[in-house]
C-alpha cells in the first residue's frame, strides 16, 4: 500500500489534495496528513473523510511541524512514507509583508529539514529506495512579475518580489540542489493563483464572496489592473496527481489555468454572479480601491506546454464554471465561512483531533 506524507494537508490545497485522492484510490492508500494547525489549518475541512479510513489507518493525523527533526525522524520511521507532498508553508504574501519571519522559517528551514530527513530515510549505503518521491508544492510568483506580454517557463530565471516568494523560491532552490548533489528523487510543480472550496477568507476570491454576501466592501489594491492566471484547485490537483505517476525525478513543472483576469474584472464578475445566485440586493459600488499592496506584482502568466507535452494534463475547467462552483459551496458552507473569519473553530478542533506524536 502506497503511503503519502502529506504536509499542510489542513489547509486549502492540501485538503482538496486529500479528498481527491481518497476519490481516486479509496482504502488502496494510506495518507499521513502532518499540519501545524496555523491559523490557516483547519481540521473542519476534513471531517467528511469517512470514518472507515479513520478506523482503519488509511488516513492520519499528525500535528507537527515541519522544522521539527524529532517529529519528522519518529514519523519516517513509523510510517515510512513512498511520496512526500509539501504543501506546508506560510502562503499569505500580505502576511510575510507585515512579518516575514515564519516564512523563512517554515518555507525555507521547516523544507529543508523535511528535505533531510527523507534523504537520511531513503537514501541507503549511497542507493535510493525504490518507489520514493519528494514533491515541493511551489509557485509562479518565484518568477517575479511580467509586464503585459510574456509568459514564464520552467527556465525562466528566479526573481521573486516579495517575502513570501523570495522564501518559496529558496525552497526551490534548495529542493533542486538536492536532485542536482544527491540525485534525490525530487520534482517541483509551480502553480498559478488556485481557486475553489476550503481557500482561508483572507485570501482575494472568498474574501470577494464572503463580503458579498454579508454586503460588505470589497477592497481592492491600487487601480485593480493586476493581472494572474487563475486556475480551479482539481485541476492543479489532478496535475500534481500526473506528476506524481508520470512526472521525472528532477524536473520541474509549471502549472497554469490558462486563464488571466484582472483584479476588477474578476470582482465584478463574482458581484454579479453572486447577486444573481442569492437575489442579495448588491452591484459594483460594494468595490472599494486601497493603497496598492508594497512591491505588487503586475501579472504572472504560465506556460504549461511542458507538462501538456510530457504529461498530456491540461486544465479542464473554464473560469465561469469554476468560479460558479465555488460561489456556490461558499454559499452552501456559510457556517465553515463564519466559524473561520470569527475564530470560534479553532481551540474545538484542535482538541478534537489532536494527536501528538513523540
Ligand atoms: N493558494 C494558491 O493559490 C497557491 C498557488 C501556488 C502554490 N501554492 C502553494 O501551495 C501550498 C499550499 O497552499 P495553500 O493555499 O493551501 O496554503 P494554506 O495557507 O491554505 O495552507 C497551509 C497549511 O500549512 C500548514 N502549515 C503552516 N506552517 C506549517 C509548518 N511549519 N508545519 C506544518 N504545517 C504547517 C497550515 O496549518 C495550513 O494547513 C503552499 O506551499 C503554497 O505556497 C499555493
Amino acid at each position: 500500500m502506497k503511503t503519502y506524507l502529506v504536509t499542510g494537508g489542513a489547509g486549502f490545497i492540501g485538503t482538496n489534495f486529500i479528498y481527491y485522492l481518497f476519490n481516486k484510490y479509496g482504502s488502496n492508500i494510506r495518507i499521513i496528513n502532518y499540519d501545524k494547525l496555523t491559523y490557516a489549518g483547519n481540521l473542519e475541512n476534513l471531517s467528511e473523510i469517512p470514518d472507515d479510513y479513520r478506523k482503519n489507518k488509511n488516513y492520519i493525523f499528525i500535528r507537527g511541524d515541519i522544522c521539527n527533526e524529532k517529529e519528522l525522524n519518529i514519523l519516517f520511521n513509523t510510517y515510512n512514507p513512498d511520496i512526500v507532498v509539501n504543501f506546508a508553508a506560510e502562503s499569505h504574501v500580505d502576511r510575510s509583508i507585515s512579518n516575514a519571519r515564519r516564512f523563512i522559517k517554515t518555507n525555507i528551514e521547516g523544507t529543508h529539514t523535511l528535505l533531510e530527513t527523507a534523504k537520511n530515510k531513503w537514501l541507503n549505503k549511497n542507493k535510493w529506495k525504490k518507489g520514493k518521491l519528494f514533491l515541493h508544492i511551489s509557485t509562479d510568483e518565484i518568477y517575479g512579475e511580467l509586464g503585459k506580454s510574456g509568459y514564464f517557463s520552467e527556465t525562466t530565471p528566479i526573481a521573486p518580489r516579495s517575502p513570501y516568494s523570495a522564501s518559496k523560491a529558496s525552497a526551490d532552490m534548495i529542493v533542486k540542489s538536492y536532485f542536482l548533489t544527491f540525485k534525490m528523487p525530487v520534482i517541483i510543480s509551480r502553480c498559478s493563483n488556485n481557486y475553489g472550496p476550503y481557500q482561508f477568507p483572507e485570501k482575494f476570491i472568498p474574501l470577494i464572496i464572503n463580503n458579498c454576501l454579508n454586503n460588505r466592501k470589497i477592497p481592492i489594491y491600487g487601480d485593480g489592473k493586476n493581472i494572474r492566471d487563475w486556475i480551479y484547485v482539481e485541476d492543479h490537483i489532478r496535475a500534481l496527481n500526473m506528476i506524481i505517476e508520470k512526472g521525472k525525478p528532477g524536473e520541474i513543472y509549471n502549472i497554469g489555468g490558462q486563464n488571466e483576469i484582472d483584479n476588477i474584472s474578476l470582482a465584478k464578475n463574482i458581484v454579479d454572479i453572486v447577486a444573481k445566485q442569492t437575489g442579495i440586493n448588491i452591484d459594483d459600488s460594494l468595490i472599494e480601491f486601497v493603497n496598492d499592496r508594497p512591491g505588487h506584482d503586475y501579472r504572472y502568466a504560465m506556460n504549461i506546454s511542458k507538462i501538456g507535452n510530457k504529461l498530456n494534463w491540461k486544465p479542464e475547467y473554464l473560469f465561469i464554471e469554476g468560479i460558479r462552483k465555488t460561489i456556490n459551496w461558499y454559499m452552501k458552507n456559510r457556517n465553515w465561512l463564519n466559524e473561520i473569519v470569527n475564530g470560534e473553530y479553532k481551540e474545538y478542533y484542535k482538541n478534537m483531533y489532536e494527536n501528538r506524536i513523540g
